[in-house]
């Protein structure tokens, strides 16, 4: 399939086929190469649309210790760098009331120095930055997914993002489990 750029809103959406969980993961780990201290990236999309298997491949590409795992609990987790790279900051605002409650969990403290992900971040977390990644995943009735990038502010102008050659491979062959060893 070919990757569709649209433009709408003055806003550029860049559109990714991920077939499997394994080009969710790759697609993560691709940006994860894009991936700067300060960014905030947005996640969007229903309850197993593969917002945490996306960070999950983001953590990898990092280099970041522990497993990024879908949090029940705990609305923020931070994975250190075992590679002097930017720390990941993982946090699921599902149980956030809005954009009042982010703002006490004091994501601002972090967010220079780290890559920060929201997954249910939209309508949510954009108060955090200017710049900023939007990511929303749609499901298909095949299984298949649509991933919708659409970059804000200046950080992200002209970054060339991941299209669905580059993670289409990796997804073909199957990629590690997270928790997988070897
Ligand atoms: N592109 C994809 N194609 C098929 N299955 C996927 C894809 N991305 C993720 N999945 C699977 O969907 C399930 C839910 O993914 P998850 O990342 O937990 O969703 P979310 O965090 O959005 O609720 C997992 O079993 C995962 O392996
Ligand atoms: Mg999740």
């Amino acid at each position: 399939m070919t990757d569709v750029t649209t433009t709408a809103n003055a806003s550029t959406v860049h559109a990714v086929t991920a077939a499997t969980d394994g080009a969710m993961r790759a697609l993560g780990r691709a940006l994860a190469g894009l991936s700067r201290p300060g960014d905030l990236l947005i996640l969007s999309g229903p309850l197993g649309a593969g917002k945490t298997t996306l960070t999950q491949g983001l953590g990898r590409g990092l280099g970041v210790r522990g497993s990024v795992t879908s949090p029940t609990f705990v609305i923020s987790r931070i994975h250190p760098s075992l590679v002097g790279g930017p720390s990941l900051v993982h946090v699921d605002a599902y149980r956030l009331g809005g954009p009042d409650e982010i703002d006490d969990i004091d994501l601002d403290m972090t967010l220079p120095d780290s890559v920060t992900v929201v997954e249910w971040g939209e309508g949510v977390a954009e108060g955090l930055s200017d710049d900023r990644l939007e990511i929303r995943i749609e499901r298909h009735p095949d299984d298949g997914r649509t991933v919708h990038l659409t970059p804000v502010g200046h950080r992200w102008a002209g970054v060339a993002l991941p299209t669905s050659a580059d993670i289409a491979d990796e997804g073909a062959t199957g990629v590690p489990d997270e928790n997988s060893e070897g």
